[in-house]
Formats: structure tokens, sequence, C-alpha cells
């Protein structure tokens, strides 16, 4: 019953948005998308979601200067930094990598640079986080992962490059949107939402169940909790949050 109920949902939310369709059947939505719509949706977007996670945010890298090599320098590799939405979080003197596969966040990621001249940039990579190659192995002391995983190709692949990147007793921080308890009405809808949603939002998948890759990947010890964000009305409340350790 439910499952039909979905369907039926999935059509309606699919018949509302067939402008879209039609336009990613003619080749038009993926570009336009790509270098337009999502920058611009990311730019608007980062300033309202930090505001309801700068708790969240603040407790999690509070302890990043921690994993600090024994000089007391702080080398981080970001995966889809987007418009540096985490910079103001990070520590001061901190050494940045950031990495994304799309490089038109520009307009945003410049003035997030400009505004957090407390940290050090030092190179940006047009690579996905599945094959990071450009990076040496075990250069890192910490890894970011902030509303990227839903998007990767890969989690897997993704996981075994932060791995590798990552020197031992470096860390790896994430917070991410993933599936909603699978009784609940949020999980209803992001089952309701998911093709039309990853159609618009570049990718975006609603339903992954995130913690489980993590868990399975060879971390050695790992923090991670199941919060709720105060995103009301959206499909995106169920977030995970914390960091692994190599
Ligand atoms: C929703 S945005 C989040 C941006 C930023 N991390 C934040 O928290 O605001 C997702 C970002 O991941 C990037 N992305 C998607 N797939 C990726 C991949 N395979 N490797 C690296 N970045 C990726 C996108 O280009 C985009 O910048």
């Amino acid at each position: 019953m439910a499952k039909a109920g979905i369907l039926f949902l999935r059509v309606c939310v699919q018949l509302l948005a067939l402008p879209i369709y039609l336009l990613s059947f003619l080749g038009i939505w993926d570009p336009f998308c790509k270098k337009i719509f999502f920058p611009f949706f990311i730019e608007k977007l980062t300033a309202s979601y930090n505001r309801k996670a700068s708790r969240h945010k603040q407790e999690l890298f509070s302890n990043l200067q921690e994993f600090a090599g024994p000089s007391g320098e702080l080398t981080l590799l970001e995966i889809g930094t987007g418009t540096g939405a985490n910079f103001q979080f990070y520590p001061f003197g901190c050494k940045i990598t950031c990495t994304d596969t799309n490089l038109n966040f520009q307009h945003g990621l410049s003035k997030s640079m400009s505004q957090n001249q407390h940290l050090q940039f030092q190179r940006f990579l047009v690579v996905p986080g599945e094959d990071l190659n450009q990076v040496a192995d075990s250069s890192m002391d910490a890894v970011v992962c902030t509303l990227v995983l839903c998007s990767v190709q890969s989690i897997e692949r993704v996981l075994k490059e932060v791995l590798r990147v990552l020197r031992p007793g470096g860390a790896f921080y994430f917070l991410e949107h993933v599936a909603a308890d699978c009784s609940s009405w949020c999980y209803f809808w992001q089952e309701v939402y998911y093709p039309t949603w990853k159609l618009v939002f570049a990718g975006c998948c609603l339903t992954r169940e995130t913690w489980k890759s993590l868990e399975q990947a060879k971390f050695s010890e790992i923090k991670l909790r199941h919060i709720q964000m105060p995103l009301y009305w959206t499909p995106v409340q169920s977030h995970i949050i914390g960091y692994a350790i190599k």
C-alpha cells in the first residue's frame, strides 16, 4: 500500500517537474544546472544552512587542531568544497587543499576565501573524491566532507582515497544528510522525491545509508551520531555527524 502511494506521488512530482525532465532529455538541464542553477542555489543555501548547523559545526570542528602534526601545523583536505561553507570553522593557520568536480562555485568560493584570511589556501584541485591521485599518500592531518557523500558516484571509493591520503592517526570529519528512519514519514517523502530531487539537485541522493559505508571502511575508530537538522518541511533533516580516525 505504502509502495503504491510512493509510486503514485512520485509520478505526480515528476509531472510537476516535467519541464525539467524535458530540458534534461534535450541535454539542456545538466549543463545549466552545473553552471548556473546549482552554484547559485548552493550560495544562497549556505548562509541559511550554516545558521542552522552552526552549533553542530562548531562542536564538530572544535578538536581539529588536536590532529595537527608535531610542528603544530594542520594540513587539511576538503572534498567537495563548493563555496567554502566550512572555512569559518577551521583553526588559525590551517593549510587547506580544496577539491571539487565543479569549477562554477568561483563567486561564492572567492568571497569565502577573502572572508577567511586566517587560513592558508594551498591548492584547488578539480578532481573527484574517488580519485585524489594528485594528493600524496599519508600527507593530510584531516579530511573534511560536508553534504558531499550524497552526490558522489561511489562512497566506498571516496573513503578508500580518504584513508590513503590521511596520515596514520589523522581524522576524517563528516556532516551528511542521510536516509531517515525507514518507518518515518520523512523516509516516505524521501522515496517520493528521490528521482526528481536527484535530477534537480545535481545528483543528490536522498536515501543513502552513508553511516553503513563509514562503519565498514577501515578506520581504527569512529565517532558518529545521528541528528535531526531543523530543516523543517524538507526531506533532508536526517543527518550523520562525526569523525573517524585512520
Ligand atoms: C551540496 S554541495 C556541498 C558543498 C560544501 N561541502 C558545503 O558543505 O556547503 C556538494 C558539493 O560536492 C561536489 N561534488 C559532487 N560530487 C563530487 C565528487 N565525486 N567529488 C568531489 N566533489 C563532488 C559538488 O560539486 C558540490 O560542490
